[in-house]
């Protein structure tokens, strides 16, 4: 079986204006919205380090300053919480400056997903990369991109997660057409389209913001034209992929055969049905959502916030009729 290299890097698009959130995006970056005291990003950076990945690649723009700063040092507070011995809180502001070689790169103009992941073509090189949206993330119990990892060491190519929706849902969504392979939660995908009418969805398996590239997706995002919404899209680059198992472009040469043969020279897509649990904060409802769960659960606050919350919902409810 042909070797296929391991993947070391992660790369964080995290340039997008964050129209939704509007006005809090205005100054402050949509992915530095916290999940109680934690930003989503430092959240999304420790799931790729839990799945072993060392090297981490953001994708920022002007007006993103702070993420850059939330992963590097910040001496006077270090200095000020070492003279007050608060040592949980001097963990707490070095975690995320320690947790891997983290680089930046700026995407000047907003031009798409595809785009911003094109912008780390040369941090990158030729090795495969995972693709993380810095705008949601994967519950730490449910490890997803350990799975897709592992699925691209056997499959080669690419590697996307899809989630389950309600049909009439689709619509919103890029939609993956499948087809099964030997193990249960891994699918071929053989196509991919965007936005679908609900008659016309190919399944109910939408992409959602974790990948696995294979680096052919850089000469296929190169010759792909903007497409919705003027912007360059992942997903259109990578239905390229899907339509394409064997090389793409001339210039590629030696690449790596699946252990199916199911991906060559750096065509071929597969999918990972994840059934677990995934935060989209970027949006409204499910960030609001999102932090009650994490309230609920976690130890330092759920004992006071989880009877304040039901004492909160019961004074809503219309008192019991007799
Ligand atoms: P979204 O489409 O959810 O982010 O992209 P957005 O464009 O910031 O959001 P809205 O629709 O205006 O509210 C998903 C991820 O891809 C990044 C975003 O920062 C987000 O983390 N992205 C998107 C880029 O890095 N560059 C882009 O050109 C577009």
């Amino acid at each position: 079986m042909a070797h296929i290299p391991a993947v070391t890097k992660a790369v964080i698009p995290a340039a997008g204006l964050g129209t939704r959130f509007l006005p809090a995006t205005k100054a402050v970056p949509k992915e530095m919205l916290p999940i109680i005291d934690t930003p989503t990003i430092q959240l999304v950076v420790e799931e790729a380090v839990a799945a072993g990945l060392t090297d981490v690649l953001m994708i920022t723009a002007r007006g993103k300053t702070a993420i850059e700063d939330h992963f590097d040092r910040n001496l006077d507070l270090e200095e000020v919480l070492t003279a007050k011995g608060d040592e949980a809180g001097l963990a707490s502001i070095t975690a995320s400056n320690r947790m891997a070689a983290m680089h930046f790169v700026r995407q000047g103009k907003a031009l798409g997903l595809g785009h911003a992941v094109l912008c780390a073509a040369e941090h990158v090189g030729d090795e495969p990369f995972a693709v993380l949206l810095g705008d949601d993330f994967i519950d730490a119990r449910d490890p997803l991109l350990k799975r897709m990892l592992e699925v691209r060491q056997q499959y080669g190519g690419s590697i996307v997660a899809l989630m389950e929706v309600d049909p009439e849902q689709v619509s919103a969504y890029g939609v993956a057409t499948i087809k099964p392979t030997d193990a249960d939660d891994v699918v071929a995908v053989t196509d991919l389209v965007e936005k679908p009418a609900v008659n016309e969805a190919p399944s109910n398996w939408i992409v959602v913001g974790r990948y696995v590239c294979d680096p052919a997706i850089f000469d296929v995002l190169r010759d792909t034209p903007p497409g919705r919404g003027g912007e360059i899209q992942l997903t259109d680059a990578l239905r390229t992929l899907a339509r394409t198992d064997r090389a793409y472009g001339a210039n590629r040469v030696n690449g790596v055969n699946g252990a199916n043969g199911a991906a060559a020279d750096g065509g071929g897509v597969h999918g990972v049905l994840f059934r677990g649990r995934r935060y989209d904060t970027g949006k409204k409802l499910e960030y609001l959502q999102t932090l009650i769960q994490f309230a609920c659960e976690r130890p330092d606050v759920a004992p006071e916030f989880v009877p304040w919350l039901r004492s909160y919902l019961d004074s809503l409810s219309p008192a019991p009729s007799r």
